[in-house]
């Protein structure tokens, strides 16, 4: 029997740092490797650097174990290690729709450079299409003569939230570009998850590139395509969480993923379908890019909406008006900020002269850092108190489990925009409530007819 490969990580972020820490409950020796310190030692400690449900326990418990260790010497990490994955960022450009590559690729160089024996690569960033065939050329450029090394794709799916059990118990795997050696080495790797049933696609490079960005182009679609009917309820007098509850009961369909409202964020589904449009135009495949465009313009479409809501609600201006927004981070359960639609809407009304209290369970301090002159809460109740307008912008439990009647003595203005469609509307409606839902006709609601009117004719 082979000894049991070695794992080096190479990347801390989100992706790295629950790859890193699963692999090592899996009973692997695993270190990880992040160029910034800081990150580092917080890791070294058992610390998560994000907040992320689950992974500090899993950290703490397989660094106490000795099977995790956490540096910033990429070399040292590869001479320990058998099998390298990647699992760097690729952000979205400055000034551009294209993917920023310059991480994976100084990955790929600096763990071929430092082999010092035979290994396996293994990509999980999210990256266009035919970046592994490139990654090939670069480490076979790199790699020190007489070592064998080989370059696979892995990619990864995990949501944040749920990234520790999406990474042990993933729907499926895809293996990229994998010769027989490769490819046993990777099913010993997870050989749990496959013994407990997960299917295992094996792909060429270019088409497990694909699966992960198209799964993420499908899943934003998906959204807005809700979001485009919601439009319609709005001026039809429907309402889309009923329809979205009947589409849902088609298999073909199901109700996940169509949740009307203020649409997709974080730093996933807006840049990868933006790099999707770059990488299709530069590959000549125009539907494509068509489709791609039109889901992030109905995407965007709606932070617009809520800000004319608001507009609309407080009487075609918010100068001076106090408004509470409840929510800053793009999801519940994270701490997460990148590319918000609720920080974007809070940020838009306060350039328009609103005085502006968010208040969010998690995210106060990644959302005061990008917007240092937002005003923040440290309670709902903080932030509602004296409030004209209320708009709801991240669904966390506590804004959905919430006492409108005791929240209503707060405020100065009684009207909620739920940019989420997550509040019991009838129930905020029945305590004296004005509820604004995005594509629901507001039950009891006064500004019925203004809704009307606000939806855009073409
Ligand atoms: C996503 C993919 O789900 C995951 O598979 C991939 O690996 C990374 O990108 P994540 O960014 O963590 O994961 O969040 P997700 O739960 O997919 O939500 C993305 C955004 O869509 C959020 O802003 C969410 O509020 C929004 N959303 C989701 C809706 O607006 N409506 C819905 O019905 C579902």
């Amino acid at each position: 029997d082979q000894p049991a490969p070695r794992i080096s990580v190479i990347g801390t972020g989100y992706l790295g740092a629950t790859h890193a820490a699963a692999m090592a409950e899996l009973g692997f020796d695993v270190v990880g490797v992040d160029t910034d310190p800081r990150k580092v030692e917080e890791l070294k400690e058992g610390r998560a650097p994000f907040f992320e449900p689950g992974l500090p326990e899993l950290i703490r418990r397989n660094v106490a174990a000795g099977r995790l260790t956490f540096t910033t010497d990429l070399a040292e990490a590869v001479a320990v290690s058998d099998v390298h994955f990647i699992c760097v960022g690729t952000p979205q450009q400055s000034g551009s729709f294209a993917a920023n590559l310059s991480y994976v690729e100084a990955a790929a160089r600096g763990i071929a450079e430092n082999l010092t024996h035979d290994g396996l690569i293994v990509g999980k960033s999210t990256v266009p299409v035919g970046t592994g065939a490139r990654l090939r050329a670069i480490v076979a450029d790199a790699v020190p003569a007489g070592i064998d090394v080989e370059l696979v794709w892995n990619p990864e799916f995990l949501r944040e939230g749920k990234a520790v059990d999406d990474t042990l118990s993933p729907d499926r795997l895809v293996f990229g570009g994998t010769s027989a050696k490769a490819e046993a080495t990777l099913r010993r790797i997870y050989e749990k998850p496959i013994s407990e049933g997960c299917p295992v696609l094996v792909a060429d490079l270019p088409t497990a590139e694909l699966v992960k960005v198209s799964a993420n182009a499908f899943l934003a679609t998906k959204i807005s395509f809700i979001n485009a009917i919601a439009e319609v309820c709005d001026a039809a007098g429907a309402d889309v969480s009923l329809l979205a509850d009947a589409l849902g009961h088609d298999v073909r369909i199901g109700r996940q993923f169509l949740n009307a409202g203020l649409g997709f964020g974080g730093g996933c589904l807006p840049k990868d379908i933006r790099a999707l449009m770059y990488r299709s135009n530069e590959l000549g495949a125009h539907a494509a890019v068509g489709l791609l465009q039109q889901v992030d313009e109905i995407n965007m479409g709606r932070r617009q909406r809520v800000i004319d809501l608001a507009l609309k609600a407080l009487g075609g201006s918010v100068l001076n008006r106090r408004i509470g927004v409840l929510g800053a981070a793009f999801k519940p359960h994270t701490d997460d900020v990148r590319d918000s639609p609720a920080l974007n809407v809070a940020a838009a009304l306060h350039l328009r002269g609103a005085q502006v209290v968010v208040y969010d369970p998690q995210a106060r301090e990644t959302a005061q850092r990008l917007y240092p002159t937002l005003g923040y809460a440290d309670s709902m109740e903080e932030a509602l108190t004296g409030a004209d307008l209320t708009v709801v912008l991240t669904e966390w439990d506590e804004f959905t489990t919430a006492d409108p009647a005791g929240l209503r003595e707060l405020v100065r203005g009684r009207t909620v925009i739920d940019g989420r469609n997550c509040l019991d509307a009838a129930a905020w409606n029945r305590a004296g409530w004005s509820v604004l839902a995005m594509g629901t006709v507001p039950e009891l609601a006064p500004l019925a007819d203004d809704l009307a009117a606000l939806a855009p004719v073409r």
